[in-house]
């Protein structure tokens, strides 16, 4: 029995770790709270502060697992890198270290000639105003180490005052202590995907179904498979999606993000393991993301993907802090055919936290169910 060390128990970790345990893995979930999603289904869990190097060392080695599986961005990835050679790291050390802040994918991207918004770095409010004045565009100021949208705001071009206000909203809500924006070009998008791509040790890579998605503040709300067509665009956003893949190495499954805008297939960024928008997959495939990754990672053979439901989901998310709450009129949502919500069982709420998801057969029916449910 392979022993998996899960680094992050959210909703994602939770999913992945019932996917490993049907394929026979004992896992440990880790995180830095108690009793978070993944913990409540795996068979070990531990609290530690994956950020900090000695705690994150002195953990791997007392559990000993046979891989090490990151769920989150905010780990160490230092350690990975050490003990790569003693065990497994998923999907590799290289994807994890890489992608952990936006400047080295997006510069690795950029190298290999994939198609990005125009970009600059600033390492103080002097160079991101000269930066933001030079691009003569409206842009997207973000930390380089956040996610999930925190500390980014749009920039309209010669506008210093609100140059000055991203930055300073950037330094607040950026995690480490080095402040590095990335000042991005905004692209005026007609719509943005994620292509689930599974990289394999044995067999070729394979891609799920390009999943559409909306963002409200640089935060995924919907997402939806199946109800929409790319045409050839699809065929391109897969060969840049192998490419970089390729590149990083490893296996398992990535989230690999595209902006589309006319023809154009612009890459946007990368997620080395299962992706926020695609727990719709849960809903719509045979084989959900966590499926294939547990997969992967275990080196079992993957040759066909299919879509059995097209499908749209709506998350739920907290407006307030709260020791405990009730999601309360699931009935009402569950009553509508199709409709099926799912409970992440997070211990306690702050505003915008991710407390459940709404699956349906279309996104205004996703919509619809969403507004029944009330948060108590
Ligand atoms: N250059 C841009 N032009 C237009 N919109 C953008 C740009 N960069 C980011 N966005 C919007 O903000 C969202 C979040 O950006 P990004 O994916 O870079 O950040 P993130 O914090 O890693 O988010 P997540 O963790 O949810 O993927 C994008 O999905 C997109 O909707
Ligand atoms: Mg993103």
């Amino acid at each position: 029995m392979k022993k998996i060390m899960l680094l992050g128990s959210g909703e994602l970790g939770r999913e992945l770790t019932i996917s490993l345990k049907r394929l026979g893995g004992y896992v440990v979930a880790c995180d830095h709270y108690e009793n978070a999603p993944a913990m409540q289904v795996a068979d070990r869990a531990m609290v530690f502060d994956m950020l900090n190097e000695e705690q994150l060392r002195a953990h791997i080695q007392t559990i000993d697992p046979d891989l090490v599986v990151p769920e989150i961005e905010a780990i160490n990835t230092q350690v990975l890198l050490d003990v790569e050679t003693a065990r497994t790291i998923v999907p590799s050390a290289r994807a994890v270290d890489l992608t952990m802040n936006r400047d080295r994918i997006r510069d690795r991207a950029a190298e290999m000639g994939l198609p990005t918004a125009k970009y600059q770095y600033a390492e103080s409010l002097e160079q991101l105003l000269q930066s933001h004045g030079e691009m003569h565009v409206r842009t997207v100021v973000k930390p380089v180490m956040s996610s999930s949208g925190k500390g980014q705001s749009s920039v309209a071009a010669g506008d210093a005052q609100s140059a000055q206000a991203a930055w300073h909203h950037a330094v607040e809500n950026m995690r480490g202590d080095r402040p590095k924006v990335i000042i991005e070009e905004f692209i005026d998008f007609d719509y943005e995907i994620t292509l689930l791509t599974l990289r394999q040790k044995n067999g070729e890579t394979v891609f799920c179904p390009v999943i559409r998605h909306e963002q409200v503040d640089g935060d995924f709300k919907t997402s939806e498979q199946g109800t929409f067509e790319m045409g050839a665009l699809e065929g391109q956003a897969q060969d840049m999606a192998r490419q970089i893949t390729d590149d990083l190495q490893g296996y398992g499954l990535f989230g690999v993000e595209f902006f589309v805008r006319g023809q154009e297939v612009i890459f946007s960024e990368l997620s080395p393991r299962p992706h926020d928008t695609g727990l719709l997959t849960l809903y719509t495939q045979n084989l959900s993301e966590f499926d294939l990754h547990a997969r992967a990672i275990l080196h079992l053979p993957i040759s066909d993907i299919q879509l059995l439901r097209k499908g749209a989901c709506h998350t739920i998310n907290a407006t307030q802090a709260a020791d405990s709450y009730r999601l309360e009129n699931i009935d009402k949502a569950e009553a509508m055919p199709g409709v099926e919500v799912m409970h992440f069982n997070k211990p306690t709420a702050y505003p915008n936290r991710r407390l459940g998801i709404v699956f349906a057969p279309d996104l205004p029916t996703a919509k619809l169910a969403r507004s029944k449910i009330t948060i108590t």
